[in-house]
């Protein structure tokens, strides 16, 4: 018998051209208007923001990267979950540990048991495991956890990028088996296969067999040409289902945005728009300002004339650019801007799909971002 997932998506528009799309997420803790853009903290902080300051910019629902030994399901339980301890009340998306495991930490080793790797904090040697994943995942209580997954840098080729993909199917079933509280939390599968294709889609064919409420696109966005990029994020979504939510995961670059929402995508996460934001780089429709430039020391402009953020409306390129070398401050106020810069493209980009002119949208938005030269 099919599981009662806790969520639910309805599609309001379809765009007739490409395969971009509206959708309502409703998610226990809030529901989300798609394709959207999820900034990316650490379990229970988004640097330098505060829970009232995400709500303020539109932010609907954020991602998490748990802790593996700072505070453990113990506290969190008393808590009454993440949600609760941090004071934010919208949707959270939680990812499970293993990619940033072995992204982060250059000496972590994979075994079917789980990820081994050394702790930051004291040296130690712990493993991760599907079910110690889902065990950390159901007591911060998201709205969406994800599978514990065997990626592979996205340039691998060869043999271990078809065992880190069935390896992934193998941790999904145990992930499935683990997770407590199917009721009130979604577990994602996330498709990985590199960039082969026929690894994709044995991938995506054996995860759609089993009854989860969404799926993701892991394992891309690590360098390799855009070409490959593109084409496997659009033969994923041919075969993803319709009627379930896509997560592209780690892609916030504006272009990727705008191209994967053509191919189908809903749902996106990336640390790009707030670490950049910390070096000093402003995102405008343009591309980016670096702010510690010489350029804008006299430039009494905001970063952008159409922004609405109160970084925009309150301050001067001029002001940020004296103070950029005064880190919290400067990074605070590129931070606010850089996140509502996400979240208007995502929102003007949704409201192109709904009247019906998102191919004039992507049109509109190339031609901003890359000009032709005037010969
Ligand atoms: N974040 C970006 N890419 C990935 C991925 O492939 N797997 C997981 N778990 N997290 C990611
Ligand atoms: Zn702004």
């Amino acid at each position: 018998m099919a599981v009662k997932h806790a969520l639910s998506l309805k599609i309001l528009a379809e765009c007739p051209t490409t395969k971009a799309r509206v959708c309502k997420l409703v998610l226990p803790h809030h529901t989300v208007d798609t394709p959207v853009f999820m900034p990316v903290g650490t379990q229970g902080t988004l640097k330098g923001m505060l829970p009232a300051q995400l709500e303020e910019l539109d932010c609907q629902i954020i991602l998490t990267r748990i802790r593996l030994n700072n505070y453990g399901p113990e506290l969190l339980d008393k808590a009454d979950g993440l949600h609760n301890f941090m004071n934010w009340k919208r949707a959270l998306l939680t990812d499970s540990g293993g990619f940033q495991m072995v992204s982060l930490l250059k000496l972590a080793e994979i075994t079917e048991e789980g990820v081994k790797f050394q702790s930051p904090h004291d040296g130690r040697e712990m493993l991760l495991t599907p079910e110690h994943s889902m065990a950390i995942q159901n007591s911060i209580g998201s709205d969406i956890m994800m599978q514990l997954d065997d990626v592979v840098h996205s340039t691998t080729k060869g043999p271990r990028v078809e065992e880190a993909m069935y390896r992934s199917i193998r941790w999904l079933d145990r992930c499935m088996k683990a997770h407590k509280r199917t009721d009130c939390q979604n577990l994602f599968g996330i498709v990985q296969g590199g960039l082969d294709p026929e690894l994709r889609k044995i991938c995506v064919q054996e995860m759609t067999k089993r009854d989860l409420p969404g799926f993701a696109i892991g394992g891309l966005s690590g360098g390799e040409e855009k070409a490959h990029f593109w084409r496997m994020v659009h033969l994923s979504t041919d075969y993803l289902p319709r009627n379930k939510p896509r997560y592209l995961m780690g892609v916030g670059y504006a272009v990727d945005l705008v191209v994967c929402s053509a191919l189908g995508c809903d749902m996106y996460d990336c640390v790009f728009p707030t670490r950049t934001a910390r070096f000093g780089s402003a995102l405008v429709p343009t591309g980016q300002l670096q702010l510690k430039n010489k350029q804008y020391a006299r430039d009494f402009r905001p970063i952008d004339d159409n922004c609405s953020c109160s970084t925009c409306s309150r301050y001067t390129r001029a002001y940020l650019h004296s103070i950029a070398t005064q880190e919290t401050v400067a990074c605070h106020l590129v931070t606010v801007h850089n996140i509502a810069y996400q979240m208007n493209l995502m929102r003007t980009l949704r409201q192109s799909i709904l009247e019906g002119r998102f191919p004039q949208f992507v049109q509109d938005f190339m031609d901003t971002m890359y000009p032709s030269r005037n010969y």
